[in-house]
């Protein structure tokens, strides 16, 4: 390992462009551990791909981190999850996002997006985050899962308070007191859907809470405990994901003016678009494991129970993968980036995520004739770490 090497991943420059530390690391130091925190960092495609594919090795279920009360540490979702329990509750989900089911649903997501778009067209300058970027996705998971609209408001808040945080206690952990304060925001939520459960029971309808109250209903294929955490990972997933995404569609075309122009010209050009924001910006940027046992990976040591942190953001610009990595190419082919992530928990909502990307995209530049910054400063940061994104983009749309 070369002791010049250093990766802070709550450094603020850093955050704002990872890549050339990136790039170091997959160079000289593929496998970091970090001398200030009690993570390991893994930078290479083919290592990212090789823990992700094998659950057995590498698993998704952390546990309470030493010292802390194991009683304050809720039960995971499926995303903390291993084979044989994760294939189970996976398969009681998996149909509503499969891409047929999903298909379904663009009419009504254009139809989402343009009422958003003209509205922001109309105003002329807006903060694109909070007009389209942000609501768009809330609706849409509302929607899929049977949330009142009312609710919604509700729902973001409950979200944006999940992830703030999202990642940081990997690498510091949190204390009793901070997770006894979490502790309101978790139980109103599980009271929350059990309070819609219960209605569902009651008069069931055509959306994934009553699919998932009947998994419940019909005996041992799902514990009412399961069922709540799932709706509490959906909200949050199919959230801030998607909108991170959007807002790094809009920044990357505002980079590459040459590449906004050509996507005007070839709107088929869409999809192989989409999946070049999510490689080359990365909007969601790591991926973390539990050792199971001891691993030397490239002469380090991996101790079992030590936490590593896959940099998908890393991996997206492996130069043993991708040519010309650095370069934002609108139609980049065999883009096999693994912002997804890879292997058994392979995001559920890929389908959606890019289903809403790219009509989003689509009536921003069917609305628009142009958009552009209406000042050069610098945007803020989201406050998670898994997430590379702005929680701001004032815009000047001028209309079609
Ligand atoms: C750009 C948008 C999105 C990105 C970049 C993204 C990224 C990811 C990643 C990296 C994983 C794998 C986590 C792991 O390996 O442990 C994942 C899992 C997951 N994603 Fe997404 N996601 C996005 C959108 C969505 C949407 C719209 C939904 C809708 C509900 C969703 C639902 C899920 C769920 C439920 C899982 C857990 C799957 C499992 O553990 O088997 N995601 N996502």
């Amino acid at each position: 390992m070369d002791a010049s090497f250093r990766f802070n991943p709550f450094d603020d420059a850093t955050r704002r462009d990872p890549y050339p530390t990136y790039t170091q690391a997959r160079r000289e130091c593929p496998v970091y551990l970090h001398p200030d925190f009690p993570i390991v960092s893994i930078f290479r495609y083919a290592d990212v791909q090789a823990i992700l594919k094998d659950p057995g090795t590498w698993s998704s279920r952390f546990g309470p981190p030493p010292g802390v009360n194991p009683e304050l540490v809720g039960e995971p979702s499926l995303l903390g999850t291993d084979p044989p329990e994760h294939t189970r509750l996976r398969s009681l989900v998996n149909q509503a996002f499969k891409p047929s089911i999903i298909r379904r649903l663009e009419p009504r997501i254009e139809q989402l997006a343009y009422e958003l778009l003209d509205e922001a067209v109309e105003e002329g300058q807006v903060d694109l985050v909070e007009k389209f970027a942000t609501p768009l996705p809330v609706i849409v998971i509302a929607e899929i899962m049977g949330v009142p609209p009312e609710d919604r408001e509700q729902f973001k808040q409950w979200s944006d308070a999940v992830v703030a945080n999202l990642g940081a206690g990997l690498f510091v952990p949190p204390t009793d007191d901070q997770l006894r304060a979490r502790r309101p925001l978790f139980d109103e939520m599980g009271a929350y859907f059990s309070e819609l459960a219960e209605a569902r029971r009651r008069d069931p309808r055509e959306d994934l809470l009553t699919g998932l109250v009947q998994a419940e209903y019909e005996g041992s294929k799902l514990t009412h405990g399961e069922m709540i955490r799932l709706l509490v990972l959906l909200l949050v997933a199919g959230n801030e994901t998607t909108t991170t995404l959007i807002v790094a569609a809009v920044q990357e075309l505002l980079d590459h003016p040459e590449e906004l122009t050509r996507l005007r010209t070839y709107p088929e050009l869409m999809p192989c678009a989409v999946d070049e924001v999510l490689r080359h910006w990365s909007p969601v940027q790591l991926d973390p494991r539990r050792a199971t046992r001891d691993v030397e990976l490239h002469g380090q040591k991996i101790r079992a129970d030590q936490i590593v942190v896959c940099w998908l953001g890393s991996a997206n610009r492996d130069e043993a993968l991708f040519e010309r990595p650095e370069r934002f190419v609108l139609d980049r082919q065999d883009n096999r980036h693994l912002t997804f992530g890879f292997g058994p928990h392979f995001c559920l909502g890929s389908n959606l995520a890019r289903l809403e990307g790219q009509v989003a995209l689509r009536a921003l530049l069917g609305r628009t004739r142009d958009f552009e910054r209406t000042d050069d400063d610098p945007l803020p940061l989201h406050p998670s770490i898994v997430f590379r994104g702005f929680t701001r983009l004032p815009l000047r749309l001028v209309p079609a």
